[in-house]
């Protein structure tokens, strides 16, 4: 099964429950939500306060992804503003274990996010602490970028290793890519092994010509 998850990134902010209301009616299965601290990513962002307001908006899954440094401290509020899944990169936690044990115990689902080249040996030891691979297929800290060819290969290799992990321990870890994600690409994307695809700019800059409201036809096509 696939999940497409817009990224509000790309959506208007100033009307941004409308926004998450309208992909979701259009067929979007998550919001992904992306935390920038002009620190770990340069670039600024949105913090839990805003998770919370866009929360009553919708019953869809709140995926936050932190593109932030230190880690720990901001878990406790987005999981009390409604996330549902909190991935975070591992250089910028000091204790990758323990940052993952914090998200579930706030009773979240847990992932790493990999940089583009941020080897995948950070998965070691931690496999059993996690529900969630997010594979970045652009650097972090903007939309709207070009996706890096190399991503391929190493969603191959995520993939087998995965698997490996579900034949012998029967969980199924998703695996999530995010940067560049478009309707010309998802195909490969996904037979390299993605089940759940982010999507900032491929959807929210595809609003129908006749209905602003709605992203049917990219959610479809996607
Ligand atoms: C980039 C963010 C992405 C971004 C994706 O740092 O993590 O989620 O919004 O945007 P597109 O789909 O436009 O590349
Ligand atoms: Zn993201």
């Amino acid at each position: 099964m696939f999940r497409i998850a817009p990224s509000i990134l790309s959506a208007d902010f100033a009307r941004l429950g409308e926004e998450v209301r309208d992909v979701v009616a259009s067929g979007a299965d998550w919001i992904h939500f992306d935390v920038m601290d002009n620190h770990y990513v340069p670039n600024l962002t949105v913090g839990p306060l805003v998770c919370e307001a866009i929360r009553p908006h919708t019953s869809a899954p709140i995926d936050v992804h932190l593109m932030v440094k230190p880690v720990d401290r901001i878990i406790p509020d987005f999981a009390r503003a409604g996330a549902n899944v909190i991935t975070f990169h591992p250089e910028a936690s000091d204790h990758v274990d323990r940052s993952l044990a914090l998200i579930r115990e706030h009773g979240c689902q847990a992932g790493l996010v990999f940089n583009p080249a941020t080897p995948l040996h950070h998965l070691d030891h931690v496999m059993e602490r996690i529900d969630v691979v997010l594979l970045m297929s652009v650097n972090p800290g903007f939309g709207g970028q070009k996706f890096i060819p190399g991503t391929l290969a190493k969603l191959r290799e995520t993939r087998a290793r995965l698997d490996a992990y579900e034949r012998e321990s029967g969980r199924h870890i998703l695996l999530e890519v995010d940067g560049g994600v478009k309707v010309d690409n998802i195909g490969e994307i996904a037979r390299a092994g993605a089940d759940t695809f982010v999507a900032g700019s491929a959807v929210f800059g595809a609003a129908s010509p006749t209905d602003p409201h709605r992203y049917d036809s990219v959610i479809a096509a996607l």
